[in-house]
């Protein structure tokens, strides 16, 4: 079957365009097709703008083993609902996947019941170098350097020196340092307050485990991608300090919360690496415009309700986001922060880029015909309400945002669309996995 998507405006690798997309088995096959060109299908995207997929490069979507949070199932229609395309899922599963066998479990999971395409990283352990050394089907290595959800942790000098020494697939980090965090903890463990997380985990364990994380990339000469940058101290050590080895991302919430904002929104905004200040917030959008960051991602990792309202500090940090993260976007788009072409360097070139994902991340002839269309004029309410992630809560609840992704296609299938208020999922559509070139 041959669709052609036309008049939209694209946003292709050089900019935008008012040319027509063609699909056919899943690529892309055609781009500015005459009008002769016969086809089984037409979509008119009069007023819309057709983007590549959102590759979204950090999510935690809990399966196997904390299915009562979050599964792939509801995950990945969020994704699909969200316009991403691709999910990058993090190995603190129950069981950790830290292993070969771990990975292939997630694919198997995965093509069960994901209607978006996915990879899984490998976890770094203290114990499994020769599992790193090994692993295939993944998109590269996660380290937490400092600890978060779950029991991954590799802090000891010596084991992070072998595994950038002597690893080959790309590395990822969460930097937090655990001395720090853990010092401070020990000042603060009487308290209460939900604002004293970003005291325990402040901008010295940041940039302090952020620098120990650069420093081996760069002597290692090992492509390092750091996760979740929170603060102004690191974009400031990042864009002084460019490195062919290292990459950053930064998330929708460090952009858009602030310690201000512990009054109004709790637990719910509890994060690791905690929300900073607002002079964090303005200075990360900078390092994105100036390309010092060049990635942005969610860190989608729910808790149930019940859990996440428990008093500080037994709620646990976490907050699912892949279902707004574009809006969110576009929403700062329709308000002149950014341009559309920049959202898309961000969120589909950029992570495309950095894990090396085979043919996705632009519209290109003969790359996968993974596509989101968007209505820059679409007003949304997003509420708990109508969240289609199993835990049914945002931080964003109660804003209003305009601009939103109106369907989205999957290898060429149509997996999701919003189009006069009717919405509609693919139900049994199953997504790939996507292709590293890191083997
Ligand atoms: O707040 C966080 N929650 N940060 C992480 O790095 C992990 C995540 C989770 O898995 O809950």
């Amino acid at each position: 079957m041959k669709t052609m998507i036309k008049n939209a405006t694209v946003i292709l690798p050089e900019g935008r365009s008012d040319v027509s997309v063609v699909m056919e088995n899943g690529k892309i096959v055609d781009i500015d097709a005459g009008v002769g060109l016969s086809v089984d299908e037409t979509i008119d995207a009069s007023g819309k703008y057709l983007l590549p997929g959102i590759i979204d490069d950090q999510v935690h979507f809990r399966e196997p083993g904390l299915t009562h949070k979050e599964d792939i199932a509801h995950a990945s229609r969020a994704c699909a609902k969200g316009g991403i395309t691709t999910f990058l899922e993090m190995p603190n599963t129950i069981p950790n996947a830290i292993n070969q066998a771990g990975i292939d479990n997630k694919i198997a999971i995965a093509e069960k019941a994901s209607l978006v395409n996915f990879g899984f990283y490998i976890g770094a352990t203290p114990h499994n170098l020769e599992d790193l050394k090994n692993a295939v089907r993944t998109p590269g290595i996660k380290i937490f350097i400092g600890s978060s959800t779950g029991d991954l942790l590799v802090d000891n000098q010596d084991d992070l020196e072998r595994i950038f020494a002597e690893t080959t697939l790309p590395l990822t980090a969460h930097c937090e340092d655990e001395a720090t965090v853990r010092a401070n903890f020990e000042r603060y463990k009487d308290s209460r307050d939900i604002a004293d997380h970003s005291n325990v985990r402040d901008h010295k364990a940041a940039i302090v485990a952020t620098k120990r994380a650069f420093d081996l990339a760069t002597r290692h000469q090992h492509p390092f991608h750091v996760l979740h940058v929170s603060t102004g101290d690191e974009a400031e050590f990042l864009a002084t300090n460019p490195s062919e080895y290292v990459t950053a991302e930064v998330c929708v919430h460090h952009l858009f919360f602030n310690v201000d904002d512990y009054p109004r929104l709790g637990s719910r905004i509890k994060m690791n690496p905690s929300i900073k200040n607002k002079a964090d917030n303005e200075r990360l959008w900078q390092a994105l415009l100036n390309n010092e960051i060049a990635v942005v991602a969610t860190d989608h990792a729910p808790h149930t309700k019940e859990e996440k309202f428990a008093l500080y500090p037994d709620c646990p940090s976490g907050l699912p986001a892949v279902e707004n993260s574009l809006a969110l976007m576009l929403n700062e788009v329709n308000s002149d922060r950014c341009s559309l072409e920049q959202v898309v360097g961000w969120m589909c070139e950029a992570p495309a880029r950095v894990w090396r994902i085979q043919n996705k991340g632009k519209i290109a002839v003969g790359y996968d015909a993974d596509l989101c269309l968007i209505d820059m004029e679409r007003e949304h309410d997003v509420l708990d309400s109508n969240q289609v992630t199993k835990c049914k809560w945002t931080p964003w609840h109660g804003e209003r945002l305009k601009g939103k992704s109106i369907r989205t296609w999957v290898h060429g299938e149509l997996v999701y669309s919003d189009v006069d208020e009717n919405e509609f999922f693919h139900e049994s559509y199953r997504g790939r996995l996507a292709e590293f070139g890191n083997g």
